[in-house]
């Protein structure tokens, strides 16, 4: 980042930094294993049974952020070859309404290829593990997986559950999973032995006000360094990072997104150091709340409860 750059574009910079964390280095450790040994396998000419990851967390986490992540910058991965046309991770967010039949049509489009003509559900999904072959795909994410039990009766949700396992048990070509949600898709991975069994689960966990305070003050340094703001003492104190914590309802993600709002504001202020005037104006800003309402100002900030005030903006 340099002083010549726009507002927009500083903010814009900082956007794309990705903070890492425990679980995302999970995650990174175990989806970097299951590839290299699904290679392995391919290149002995052995067919196994794929074994799959499960992402869980609260909303603003940073699930979809981390599978992101992962997906675009684990060395070695092809994600696009116009020539061999292989696609070793194909990624897509569940589609509404989930029917077994919808959920195949748009995991044919993810894989590049549009149905023309209306099938039923199971010559789809035959469809769908033909094309995961002719593209060599390793990995199929989902994102958004809860929504795959949402509005299911037991049986459908059975029948995605044993489609699911049929893409693991592929005896030509399996398929890993990679599944992305909110604590609902622990229903689906527990609704079946067979599947909890073959799924790794990896959880975000929520913040802890003390046990993070020292992640968040690291976190604020690196963002506040990359915006050439340098952090004024009162908002290096382990109270403050306790109020940002709750700020952003102890989510990752929502209070990276916080910490980038602040420095936005301090810009704009043309201000040097990052302060807490600057969280208070943002939160007041984002929530459009009173005072009282604010947790940078408010004395018992415990009890407010920030994911509500940030939801009702819908801006989160
Ligand atoms: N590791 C990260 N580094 C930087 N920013 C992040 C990171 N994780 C999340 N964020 C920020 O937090 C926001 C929310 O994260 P994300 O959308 O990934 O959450 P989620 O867990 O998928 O939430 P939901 O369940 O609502 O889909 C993102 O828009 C991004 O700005
Ligand atoms: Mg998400």
């Amino acid at each position: 980042m340099t002083d010549s750059m726009t507002i927009p574009q500083r903010v814009l910079a900082l956007r794309s930094i990705f903070a890492g964390n425990h679980a995302y280095r999970t995650l990174e450790e175990r989806f970097g294993y299951l590839l290299e040994r699904r290679r392995t396998e391919i290149d002995a000419g052995i067919v196994a049974e794929a074994r799959s990851i499960a992402l869980i967390g609260n909303s603003g986490g940073g699930k979809t952020t981390a599978a992101r992540h992962l997906i675009t910058s684990h060395p070695g991965l092809v994600l696009h070859d116009p020539v061999s046309s292989r696609m070793d991770v194909a990624s897509l967010p569940v589609p509404t309404p989930a029917t077994l039949k919808f959920v195949g049509q748009t995991t044919l489009a993810a894989l590049g290829f549009q149905l023309q003509r209306d099938r039923t559900a199971q010559t789809i999904w035959d469809m769908v593990k033909d094309h995961l072959q002719a593209r060599r795909t390793l990995f199929l994410h989902y994102d958004e997986a809860q929504d795959l039990a949402a509005h299911q009766t037991p049986k459908e949700l059975t029948s995605v559950v044993n489609t699911l396992k049929s893409l693991m048990q592929h005896p030509v070509w399996p398929v890993g999973l990679i599944l992305t949600g909110t604590i609902e898709l622990k229903t689906i991975i527990n609704h079946d032995a067979q599947l909890a069994r073959r799924v790794y689960p990896v959880e975000f966990p929520q913040l802890d006000l003390a046990f993070d305070a020292d992640r968040v003050q690291r976190l604020l340094h690196l963002y506040a360094d990359r915006a050439l703001l340098t952090v004024a003492e009162e908002v290096g104190t382990p109270e403050f990072a306790a109020r940002l914590i709750h700020a952003g309802a102890r989510e990752f993600g929502l209070l990276i997104e916080l910490v980038i709002a602040a420095l936005e504001e301090a810009m704009m202020g043309n201000a040097d150091a990052l302060r807490i005037q600057h969280f208070t104006a943002m939160f007041r800003k984002r929530a459009g709340c009173i005072d009282g309402l604010n947790p940078f100002v408010a004395e018992d900030f415990e009890r407010i409860e920030s994911r509500r005030l940030l939801d009702q903006e819908g801006d989160t």
